[in-house]
């Protein structure tokens, strides 16, 4: 049974008001959609956010940032990408839809960051790229990465798609790095209803996100900002419409006005659910450093085979739960002729917790009690 009245405990959901509802209706009366000066503003925003001088291009999901990142690195058939298994699908069609081949490797069992160690094993002569996830908001564990991307002359994508607004030592996220790609999709740290950026301090890399998010068109977006169009132009490579549009720009723009509040309280709850579950037996909870993230999801791993029945048990009392994520490796289009031992066992016990800032405290003990409820029957 899966719950979904008023007293639902929702796993995530977008949380906007009066303020994103009045900033679509500004853009609905100018009578101008597409991709123009609220976009432009919207990435002047967050690169003023992210303390950089490097340019944010904005496209319109997170998939489309990392589709555009693998392609503008020349990435294609014949190419390999280095992957951690436990991710949201989106990573891997992302590799795919350019011809390359998505290489899944192992995740650390304390993090579910990409194992580096398995990663490094996995390159060969075709390798081009590591991906690195941030997963649960956490960028413990990049460094890693680019000491191996180092080693190995490998360029980085960081799918930072869980990692607006979190910090990497005194940094914020998207500030450095190679190519960083965020989402904002409904239910990220920000919403801009789906919606997606590049960062990199790479020119020709940023140049060519700016182009072939529209269709490859030369210098269109220049024209776009001041309200143009071009009709006379070339182009000089494949292209996408992986734009951003106005309407997504005007409501990213309000919900990044909100972060402050909404990174309080996703702090707040996480360190919540980590205190509650620190020492409960047949739980073990992930070493993430709350203080410097805003946490987009609470996963914690529930050991003795009880997650799926843990999971019935929470449905069933009104509380939504999610798995994030089986691995990508099982999947029958991704299938590997290996196996990866860890991203298999946390395949089986991953659990994520409601997260999101309407989750009131009371909910939270709601949740809470619920899972230490059904541990102590099942001990
Ligand atoms: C780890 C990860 N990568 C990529 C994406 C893709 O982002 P989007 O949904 O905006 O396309 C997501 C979104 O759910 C994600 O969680």
């Amino acid at each position: 049974m899966n719950n979904n009245n008023a007293s639902t405990i929702r796993l995530s959901r977008s949380v906007l008001g009066d303020e994103e509802k009045n900033a679509v209706m500004r853009v609905l009366d100018k009578g101008f959609l597409g991709m123009g000066s609220e976009v432009q503003a919207f990435e002047q925003e967050l690169a003023t956010f992210i303390g950089t001088d490097r340019p944010v291009h904005c496209v319109n999901t997170g998939t489309s940032a990392l589709h555009l990142a693998v392609e503008a690195l020349g990435i294609g058939p014949g190419d390999e990408v280095l992957v951690p298994s436990i991710t949201y699908v989106a990573s891997f069609q992302a590799v795919a839809a350019t011809g390359a081949t998505a290489v899944a490797c192992d995740v650390r069992s304390d993090s579910v960051y990409l194992d580096v160690e398995d990663a490094a094993r996995r390159v060969t002569p075709r390798t081009r790229a590591i991906m690195p996830v941030h997963y649960a908001s956490n960028v413990a564990g990049v460094e890693d990465v680019y000491h191996l991307a180092r080693a190995k002359g490998l360029r980085v994508i960081e799918d930072a798609a869980h990692a607006f607004g979190c910090r990497r030592g005194n940094e914020m996220v998207g500030s450095t790095g190679d190519i960083v790609c965020f989402s904002f999709d409904g239910i990220k740290n920000i919403t801009s209803g789906e919606g997606g950026a590049v960062v990199t301090g790479d020119a020709d890399i940023a140049q060519y996100v700016a182009t072939a998010r529209l269709l490859g068109v030369e210098n269109d977006t220049q024209k776009r900002f001041s309200g143009e169009r071009s009709w006379v132009f070339d182009v000089l490579h494949q292209g996408h419409r992986h734009h951003m549009s106005d309407i997504m720009a005007a409501i990213g723009r309000a919900q990044l006005k909100k972060i402050e509040h909404f990174g309080a309280t996703r702090r707040e709850l996480a360190t919540g659910y980590a205190a509650a579950f620190g020492q409960v037996e047949g739980l073990t909870l992930f070493d993430f450093d709350y203080s410097s993230s805003i946490p987009h999801i609470f996963p914690l791993r529930v050991r003795n085979g009880k997650r799926d029945g843990l999971m019935d048990h929470l449905r069933a009392s009104g509380i939504q739960c999610g798995l994030h994520y089986g691995p990508n490796h099982l999947l029958s289009y991704f299938k590997t002729e290996y196996a990866l031992p860890t991203a298999e066992k946390l395949g089986r016990e991953l659990i994520s917790l409601p997260l999101h800032p309407m989750v009131s405290l009371d909910d939270q003990q709601r949740v809470v009690t619920a899972v230490q409820d059904y541990l102590h029957r099942h001990d």
